[in-house]
């Protein structure tokens, strides 16, 4: 394992993909961690960046513990910085800071300046980099020697002369650093010697050996799901782990799991809110109960829900609701299996323990928010999640997913056999149709854009378009504009359409569809959904909209 302890750069998580790109675990805490509070033994350390300097009053440092614990160490820009700092080198600010490519220099070492150092070796005599700093090293440490340079960074790398610690100005993480996974890899593999065997099966086999353990022999899981990949891949997780199984894991996983004798103590709970996609509940509920074999339980509230959206306009309100309202069926459905359990346990039969777990789907890109040396992230939203039942169900909380990205989900969600068409699934917010009416939220107006947003899933599913796109959805305009149909006039309601592309969702392109394609979805909606004689495409990016229009 690798500990990469981070000082807030915008880039450290890409430090943790990188690492496991090479089959190595690496988890990233906050630079402050003490190394005696660290749960596992780093076979090396890498020292993230920061918007900080180092001599700034409030920066951040590291626990100088680091410096004797006898593990190569990897300083990435304010890492290396950092290590310059605590071991007596110089840094400086930059006449101008430099931010953008850069050619490194990998200069010859050793007793005969013939080779080159470990951290580049085969890499070649010069590399491009990405650079994004204001200070630099302006003197080296004692015992230090360069390994690379640039036009304007005579340190741009740097490594001690007996030990295994180096600094790097230049950022391997990001993909503007072609061949920067490459010099993580030297630092991983060859200089920390980490053996490449963080894969999938083992996580799987991992996780559910550690849920079992921790569930024990009684104890019941409940957790939401929506039909998302997140909450599915988590509950089939769960269900392989302390479900009744039916189904056990897909051919490509080669762990053999024994199964166990308790059954149905995982029970997944699906609410209808009334403002799902058309047959969304039918949908999951199959694939769930039928397909996956999981315990899972629709719970229609509906009513409930749209008799407390009634008239509500404004977006966060209508937020609100929906996470209070979510709250309270869930807690009310948690009730009856509990007790449901209270009775079983009356008499005396083969009890199945009570409620005493929450399943979450947690993604570590919430977690990194979340241990954050300075709070979570401005930059990160985090939307309604169920943390809310906590505090009243005293429940204890189950995130088997914490440590993985999303991409990793979809691996994992392959290898529990979830069918494709759902593991690549575009994300659905929990408020679902709800902040894509723009007006009021009345059953009619639910239907009209259930329809419209069903043609034009199918279409771009036909057009072979799906998976190209991050997000696509209709959105239901509370305008009304005149039409002509036949020798009518109308005077109907408008949708609009949105596609965007991104990575992360903190920003995002517009999606250039082939003309044809939206000329077929625009000419379906106008004639089979009725209420509608107007279609738009929204040609915004994320600056400076939003992906939602709510
Ligand atoms: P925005 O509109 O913030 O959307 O650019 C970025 C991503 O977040 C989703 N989103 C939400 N997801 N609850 C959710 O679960 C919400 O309230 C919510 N609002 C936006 C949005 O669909 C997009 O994927």
């Amino acid at each position: 394992t690798i500990l990469i302890l981070d000082f807030g750069s915008q880039y450290s998580h890409l430090i943790t993909r990188r690492c496991r790109e090479h089959k190595v675990y690496a988890e990233l805490m906050p630079c402050t961690t003490k190394l005696k509070d660290v749960h596992f033994k780093p076979k090396g350390i890498i020292l993230s960046g920061s918007p900080y300097s180092v001599y700034d009053k409030d920066s951040p440092h590291v626990d100088p513990e680091v410096f004797s614990f006898g593990v190569p160490i990897l300083g990435i820009c304010y890492g290396l910085q950092e290590m310059a700092w605590n071991l007596q080198g110089k840094v400086a600010k930059c006449e101008h800071r430099e931010y953008g490519y850069a050619q490194i220099q990998i200069s010859k070492v050793g007793d005969s300046g013939s080779s080159v150092d470990a951290l580049f070796d085969g890499l070649g005599e010069e590399m491009q980099v990405w650079m994004s700093h204001g200070d630099q090293l302006s003197e080296l440490p004692p015992n230090f020697h360069v390994i690379g340079r640039t036009s304007s960074a005579p340190y741009a790398a740097i490594a001690h002369d007996s030990k295994p610690f180096y600094g790097i100005q230049f950022h391997p993480e990001v993909t503007h650093s072609p061949r920067g996974k490459e010099v993580i890899g030297k630092f991983i593999l060859n200089i920390c010697g980490c053996q490449q065997n963080w894969t999938m099966e083992e996580f799987i086999g991992k996780e559910i050996t550690r849920i079992r353990e921790i569930c024990g022999p009684k104890g019941r899981v409940i957790g939401a799901v929506s039909g998302g990949v997140d909450s599915t891949v988590a509950a089939k997780l769960m269900h392989e782990a302390i479900g009744d199984r039916k189904v056990v894991l897909g051919t490509k996983c080669r762990l053999i799991l024994t199964p166990i004798s308790q059954t149905y103590r995982f029970h997944a709970i699906m609410v209808d809110n009334g403002v799902l996609r058309m047959n969304e509940a039918q949908q999951v509920f199959d694939m769930l109960n039928k397909d996956l074999g999981v315990n899972l339980t629709v719970v229609d509230a509906s009513d409930l829900f749209l008799s407390r959206l009634d008239g509500v306009e404004d977006p966060e309100k209508k937020r609100k609701i929906i996470g209070n309202t979510f709250i309270n069926v869930f807690e009310e459905e948690a009730a009856k299996i509990e007790a449901e359990a209270e009775e079983e346990e009356k008499k005396g039969a083969e009890a199945k323990g009570r409620v005493e777990w929450l399943l979450q789907g947690t993604l570590y890109p919430d977690v990194i928010e979340s241990i954050s040396f300075k709070g979570p992230s401005a930059t990160i939203k985090t939307h309604h999640n169920v943390g809310g039942l906590l505090k009243d169900m005293k429940l204890k909380l189950i995130e088997p997913l914490r440590e993985l990205f999303k991409d990793e989900v979809r691996a994992l969600g392959r290898l529990l056999s979830i069918p494709a068409p759902l593991v690549q699934r575009h994300p659905f917010p929990g408020p679902g149709l709800a902040i894509r009416i723009l007006g009021p939220v009345t059953r009619d107006q639910v239907k009209i854009l259930q329809q419209a947003d069903s043609i034009y899933i199918e279409e771009i599913r036909k057009a072979g378009l799906y998976d190209q796109i991050s997000q696509a959805f209709a959105v239901l305009l509370p305008v009304k504009a005149v039409g002509v149909m036949g020798d009518a006039r109308t005077y109907e309601q408008v949708i609009a359409l949105r596609a965007v592309q991104s990575e992360d969702f903190m920003t995002a392109d517009w999606y250039a569809f082939p003309p044809a394609v939206l000329k077929r979805i625009s000419s379906r909606i106008t004639n089979e959904v009725s209420g509608i004689n107007r279609v738009t495409y929204d040609i915004s990016s994320k600056p400076p909209a939003t992906v939602e229009w709510l």
